[in-house]
């Protein structure tokens, strides 16, 4: 295992494919092995770029422009950050082999579409998920809701993330609704539906999952203790750790894990979404990279999601111990302003045991997340409140 020294002809390059909140941590870790860092993403002084040696703006789902600034910068590394990535281009630049895609071109692929994670987890794995369908048309969604999967179902465009354009419709007449919202609010328009079942669960978690290198060079799966999470319109908004949970649940979650990212293949670190009611355990989606509600690790764990990550794609060892009970609450944005300023730092911090990450994003809007607040306690109850305390604790307003 070798690395560079960054800026100079030994470096050792990693290029970021989006650039926000979880790239920007990222980027934190790798610079700490002096690993050159590139920033991409599709607007300027994005909040990775900030901390990266150097960074581009272009359209990330333009694959010429992806291939030209992967010709210019001859990245070691390529590490897809967000879904809405050219991933043919990434599949051709994984064939001339000079650049690691990280995890892999396929799974960047699988993933970034719900129709191909959905198709390899329920049918090639036989994973216990959700009763779903594809639909191309209302009157398709309208049969397979009637005939197969009932009420009340979630419908989502194939691809997006972040809970856009997704419904939970609870009767035959919300169903119109739903489609046409997913058909207009999906990143691209596939053309296609997901219905899925609503599964009534107790609580759901995120398991973060680690290929990483073990001593003798061989890749071994290790998981982090489970983070519960709390959803509000298909975006987190608290996340704690460790989630309480009956053995015969983790050790299922544990084994729908290994087999999910053990397909996917590839190093690094991955977070893996179920939902959980006692024994039962099933695979919802999974992301082949650091998770949003993996934010709460920034306090609990040894090394970090980020860090997990960093090293796992490098080759060096990992260690996924829980350090101490904490929490993660989200700072959103009530308003839209340039020349973002923020007020109430010092009350936030006030909080005992409590910790800000602001992400330096150029440009508040509604409900855009600017910033996490950190907090550990005895407890995940008591953590969470204190998370969240401080998070209401921070304003952000435009400068005057
Ligand atoms: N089939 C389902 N049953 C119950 N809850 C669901 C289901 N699908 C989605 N949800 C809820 O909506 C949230 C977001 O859905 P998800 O499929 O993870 O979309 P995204 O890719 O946008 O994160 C989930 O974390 C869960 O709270
Ligand atoms: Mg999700």
């Amino acid at each position: 295992m070798k690395l560079g020294t960054a800026l100079s002809n030994s470096a050792t390059k990693a290029l970021l494919l989006g650039s926000g909140e979880l790239g920007k941590e990222l980027v934190i870790s790798l610079q700490r092995y002096g690993v050159e860092v590139i920033a991409v993403d599709r607007y300027p002084d994005a909040p990775a770029m900030h901390v990266a040696h150097r960074s581009h703006v272009i359209d990330m789902t333009d694959g010429e422009a992806v291939k030209k600034i992967i010709a210019l910068e001859t990245p070691d590394y390529i590490i897809p950050e967000i879904e809405a990535i050219a991933t043919d281009a990434l599949a051709e630049i994984e064939q001339e082999g000079h650049s690691t895609i990280v995890p892999n071109a396929r799974a960047i692929q699988l993933t970034m579409n719900r129709e191909g994670i959905r198709t390899l987890a329920a049918e090639r794995l036989q994973l216990p998920t959700s009763a779903y369908t594809f639909a191309e048309s209302f009157a398709e969604l309208k049969h397979a809701v009637e005939q197969k999967i009932g009420y009340p179902c979630f419908v989502k465009p194939t691809m997006s993330s972040s809970g856009k354009g997704q419904s939970m419709v609870k009767s035959p007449e919300e169903l119109e609704a739903a489609w046409n919202y997913a058909k207009v609010s999906g990143r691209v328009d596939t053309g296609k539906v997901i219905v899925e079942s609503k599964i009534d669960f107790d609580f759901e978690i995120t398991l973060l999952t680690v290929r990483a290198l073990n001593p003798n060079g061989e890749i071994e799966t290790r998981f982090c203790e489970p983070i519960g999470h709390r959803q509000e319109h298909g975006d987190y908004r608290e996340s704690w750790q460790p989630q309480p949970m009956a053995p015969a649940a983790i050790g299922a979650a544990q084994q729908i894990a290994l087999k999910v990212t053990g397909a996917i293949g590839g190093r690094g670190l991955f977070g893996v979404e179920l939902f959980v009611k006692g024994d039962h355990v099933w695979f919802s989606e999974v992301s082949p990279r650091p998770h949003d509600t993996g934010m709460a690790t920034m306090i609990t764990q040894q090394q970090n999601e980020f860090e997990l990550h960093a090293r796992a794609i490098l080759g060096l060892p990992v260690d996924t111990r829980l350090l101490r009970v904490g929490a993660s609450a989200v700072i959103l944005s009530q308003t839209e302003a340039d020349d973002v300023v923020y007020e109430g730092l010092d009350a936030a911090l006030n909080v005992p045991d409590s910790e800000i990450r602001l992400f330096g994003k150029p440009r508040a809007l509604v409900n855009r997340r600017m910033g996490v607040a950190l907090a550990s306690a005895e407890t995940i109850e008591e953590a969470t409140q204190k998370a969240v305390k401080a998070a209401s604790l921070v304003s952000i307003n435009a400068k005057q």
